[in-house]
């Protein structure tokens, strides 16, 4: 049985996942797929440091030393080509802490903002709750494939008077990994109206084959300079309950305007146990990840196959990138007559799994829902199973 086939309990170990249905909306009795966590233990080697640390019972105050980041540094020249200097990298406890942060430390109140909804739903929070203007230029869906709309983010940017955009690469919920002709129009479009563009980067290690990351700040060193790469050990080696984070800023003043809004935070050193497990997964997590990327497309191929054959008015869209997966559920809608709440409810209560609801990511023309595969074959197909038998 290969690592990921093992079906691991998760209730009552204080999962948002699963030990919350009732604050989240969810449903006790479902399968839990919404979330953005994996049902996998983390490497082994991970595991073992973070025991080591635990059993040495003394946890005060700690720092990271050169070889913290020398083990992120050569993560990414090897798995991405981009070699990242030491200086560049603030640690934080989360990448939408930090962005949060960047949104104070490089806009005004009611300065304008930019997001590309559908999109992770925390960038508007991080933007309204502070205070600042959301422009959102929405992705175009041209027959299940999501692209940007230059023309309108050019118009936007220009007659919004544009501050900032968080840009998310790869992109969650529609799993695509942006173009380098892609990202160089957009890094020129910053460049050319002034914007400062943060690039969410957190599912980077989740590509699918024929699809390759290209970190934003690695397109020329001009473009380097007006970004900042916000990357996290967290989806990758599923850890995100240790809460870290390692943000990517090339450009000394933005860097030292961020580490201030970082400082004012009250926050100053990240966890014993995050730095622990951080460093761990870089040093060792190469083989593990292969693997999981093998499994996450055997996931993949299981789903798109189920739902060709099985329940074709359910649409996949597919994804280049990331562990999760936006079903256009637009037509079984139309056709059942229900509107999302109502999905929500049938999915829920009737075919027992627990997905998330598109509108959470902000504008989509549709009906959709996101699908988290990370979880072990049995259960993606027990889901499937209980989905057919609740439609049929
Ligand atoms: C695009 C994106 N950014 C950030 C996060 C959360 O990061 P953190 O927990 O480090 O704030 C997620 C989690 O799903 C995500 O999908």
């Amino acid at each position: 049985m290969a690592t990921f086939d093992e079906v691991i309990e998760r209730r009552n170990t204080n999962s948002e996942k699963y030990d919350f249905a009732e604050e989240f909306d969810g449903d006790e009795q479902a399968i839990p797929m919404w979330v953005a966590d994996m049902d996998f233990r983390a490497p082994e080697e991970v595991m073992e440091a973070v025991s080591r640390k635990a059993n040495y019972g003394i946890w005060g105050y700690s720092e990271a030393k050169d070889d913290y980041y020398q083990n992120i540094i050569s993560w990414f020249d090897k798995r991405h080509g981009w070699k990242p200097r030491q200086e560049w990298i603030l640690k934080t406890p989360g990448v939408i802490f930090a962005i949060s942060a960047a949104v104070r430390a490089f806009t005004e109140p009611g300065e304008a903002v930019m997001i590309q909804q559908p999109v992770y739903h925390p960038f508007a929070a991080c933007i309204t709750e502070n205070g600042r203007k959301l422009i959102d230029n929405t992705l175009k869906n041209h027959n299940g494939r999501y692209e940007i709309d230059f023309a309108e983010m050019d118009r936007q940017l220009r007659e919004e008077k544009v501050r900032l955009l968080i840009f998310c690469s790869p992109h969650n919920p529609v799993g695509r990994v942006w173009s380098r002709e892609e990202l160089l129009r957009v890094a020129e479009l910053c460049l050319k109206y002034r914007v400062f563009l943060i690039s969410d980067e957190i599912h980077c290690d989740f590509t699918y084959p024929g699809h390759t990351h290209i970190p934003f700040a690695s397109l020329s060193e001009e473009i380097a300079g007006n970004c900042m790469v916000c990357t996290a050990p967290s989806k990758t080696f599923n850890l995100a309950g240790v809460q870290v984070s390692n943000i990517f800023v090339p450009d000394e003043e933005r860097r030292r305007k961020l580490k201030r809004e970082l400082y004012l935070t009250g926050y100053s050193e990240l966890n014993v146990f995050a730095l622990t497990a951080c460093q761990a997964a870089y040093q060792y997590g190469d083989r593990w990840l292969d693997e999981l990327l093998v499994y996450l497309r055997g996931n993949l191929s299981c789903l798109r196959q189920f739902l060709q054959d099985r329940l074709p008015l359910i649409r996949l869209t597919e994804p280049e990138g990331t562990y999760l997966v936006w079903l256009d559920f637009t037509d079984f809608c139309r056709e059942r007559g229900m509107d999302e709440a109502a999905l929500m409810q049938f999915l829920l209560k009737k075919a027992h799994v627990w997905l998330s609801p598109g509108s959470g990511f902000g504008e989509n023309n549709g009906c959709y829902m996101r699908l988290n595969m990370a979880c072990p074959r049995s259960v993606l197909e027990q889901a499937l199973k209980q989905l057919e038998e609740a439609v049929y």
